[in-house]
């Protein structure tokens, strides 16, 4: 319809994007793209090939060839890649560990950017990420930079692990930290807040809280628009 518009959402690991995301989704019948899971799952796939983030060449010749969809499926968003289901598999240590390495190559951005901005087309979708609304969607018409402290990042994260023999709680401080690190110093699209973007600190609050938030900054877009 006429009325949809695009909702951006960016900022660091653990900051309650994609949850949030899903749940804005959801209340207005949106779309929910996790562009995360997009550049998880080419590291997943890279790192089947046996292709380091070192070999830039090989990379570039693998990503025309790269084939990732986001689909709906019976527990929430399937992720495939070349004909593998990897939903559970992108969230693996092994990937957590070098995303954000692959993540800095250029010729791979741009292609997971087209492709981002192919599915926003038609209006309607909640996209997070780390450039959303700097780069993929700078046209978004509601802009949100969500942060929380490293601690609560982490101990979110901790929470949600079913093996806490695998990491500590202090290598997960360290891990999120160094990812957010090598996010916010890349050379290219950076994770960054754009300037017309909404900075909301969701340390002290809760999922409801901040869904009801952006649910009621859409609503305020929408009837001022009606206005002009
Ligand atoms: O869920 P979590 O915050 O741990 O990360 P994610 O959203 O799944 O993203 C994983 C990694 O992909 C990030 O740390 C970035 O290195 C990269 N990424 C990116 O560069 N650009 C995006 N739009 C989304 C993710
Ligand atoms: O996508 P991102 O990495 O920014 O974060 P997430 O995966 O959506 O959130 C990480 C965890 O923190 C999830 O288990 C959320 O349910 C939880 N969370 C929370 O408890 N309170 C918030 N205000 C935000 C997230």
């Amino acid at each position: 319809a006429q009325d949809k518009i695009n909702i951006a959402i960016d900022g660091p690991a653990g900051a309650g994007k994609s949850t949030i995301a899903r749940m804005v989704a959801g209340r207005l019948s949106y779309v929910y793209v996790d562009t995360g899971a997009m550049y998880r799952a080419a590291t997943w796939y890279f790192q089947k090939l046996g292709v380091s983030p070192d070999e830039v060449d090989k990379i570039l010749q693998i990503v025309p060839d790269l084939d990732i969809d986001l689909l709906p499926g019976e527990h929430g968003q399937q992720v495939w890649v070349n004909g593998a289901e990897v939903t559970d598999e992108i969230r693996s240590l092994a990937v957590n560990a070098m995303v954000s390495r692959y993540a800095q190559i250029e010729g791979l951005r741009s292609r997971l950017v087209s492709l981002q901005r192919q599915m926003a087309l038609r209006k309607g979708v909640v996209m997070d990420g780390r450039d959303i609304g700097t780069t993929v969607l700078p046209d978004a018409e509601v802009k949100i930079y969500m942060i929380a402290s490293v601690e609560e990042r982490a101990h979110r994260r901790y929470k949600e692990m079913k093996e806490h023999n695998q990491i500590t709680f202090e290598q997960l401080v360290r891990d999120i930290a160094e990812r957010d690190r090598l996010d916010q110093e890349r050379e290219i699209s950076p994770l960054r807040q754009a300037t017309d973007a909404i900075l909301m600190d969701t340390t002290e609050m809760t999922l409801d809280e901040v869904t009801e938030r952006i649910v009621s900054l859409c609503r305020t877009y929408g009837s001022e628009r009606e206005q002009r």
